[in-house]
């Protein structure tokens, strides 16, 4: 039977073995998908397991979606110019990095009726996906994005492959018309993010990446001033959707059973 994984770590919470063993069950594939908490030095053999066809297909989460590159023999254009991978697939004999984050969000700002051309973005956080969201913004044509980070330096580097990108201190905001939130400040119920929203208005749009809880506190205050809110559901959905359409050729259904295992918080 075929085996497919999602690593990281931490990995427990993720729902990416549901989502995928259900879409194997509805399109009668006989294969088996599982989540596996890794260090570092196992990705070298997780991905020689990919070449020698003892694993069909990985998904790589935080924190390990640049550091798989180097195992790798080829990346999606997509995939390197982000430096980012979080879906591996064997092809031609050759294992290959896809970045399906980009798709995910794309499809997620899509749908969200929320038309990126033109706006002024500011993403608070650099970590692994930020280059994602970075690269799907500019895709769609907006007009500036502001960077916000903690550890400034982590902005800074995200600036090497972003020339346009404009990085402001942490603390600080400026103008936009969409915010996101991109750093893991709210993953626990209480966390809040120390930034003060008040003067902010009421016609912009906050997107968490976050997704469990389905309400963050950032999107419970925007949503306070009338603010147009999204959480990270859509695009962990899509990413996944399109993760199974490299390896299986199949475009799932994304129906009311998938949109329900999220409403469990
Ligand atoms: P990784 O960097 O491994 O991809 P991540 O969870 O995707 O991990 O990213 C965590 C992000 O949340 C980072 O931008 C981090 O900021 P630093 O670069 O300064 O570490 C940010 N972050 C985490 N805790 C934070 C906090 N308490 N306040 C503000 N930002 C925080």
């Amino acid at each position: 039977m075929k085996r497919y994984l999602v690593v990281g770590n931490p990995i427990e919470h993720s729902l990416s073995p549901t989502i995928h063993n259900y879409w194997f069950k509805k399109n009668n594939i006989s294969a088996i998908y599982e989540k596996q908490e890794i260090k570092e030095n196992e990705l070298k053999n997780l991905i020689t397991g990919v070449k020698e066809k003892k694993i069909s297909g990985i998904n790589v989460t935080v924190p390990f979606k640049k550091t798989i590159i180097p195992y790798l023999d080829e990346l999606s254009p997509e995939a390197q110019k982000t430096q980012s991978v979080n879906t591996v697939s064997l092809e031609k004999n050759k294992t290959v990095g896809h970045n399906t984050d980009i798709e995910g969000f794309e499809l997620s700002l899509k749908e969200s009726k929320f038309n990126i051309a033109n706006k002024e973005i500011l993403i608070l956080g650099a970590g692994g996906v930020v280059s994602s969201l970075i690269f799907t913004l500019y895709k769609m044509k907006a007009s500036k994005i502001v960077l916000s980070n903690r550890t400034k330096e982590n902005a800074e580097i995200l600036k090497r492959s972003f020339k346009n990108l404009e990085v402001i201190d942490w603390g600080k905001l400026t103008n936009f018309d969409m915010i996101i939130n991109a750093t893991s400040v709210g993953l626990k119920k209480d966390d809040k993010i120390n930034l003060d929203f008040s003067k902010v208005g009421n016609d912009k749009f906050f997107y968490d990446i976050i997704y469990n809880p389905a309400e963050t506190d950032f999107l419970k205050n925007a949503k306070k001033s009338d603010n147009k809110t999204e959480n990270g559901k859509k695009m962990f959905i899509y990413q996944a959707s399109a993760a199974f359409k490299i390896w299986h050729g199949i475009k799932p259904v994304i129906d009311d059973q998938i949109l329900e295992l999220f409403n469990n918080d």
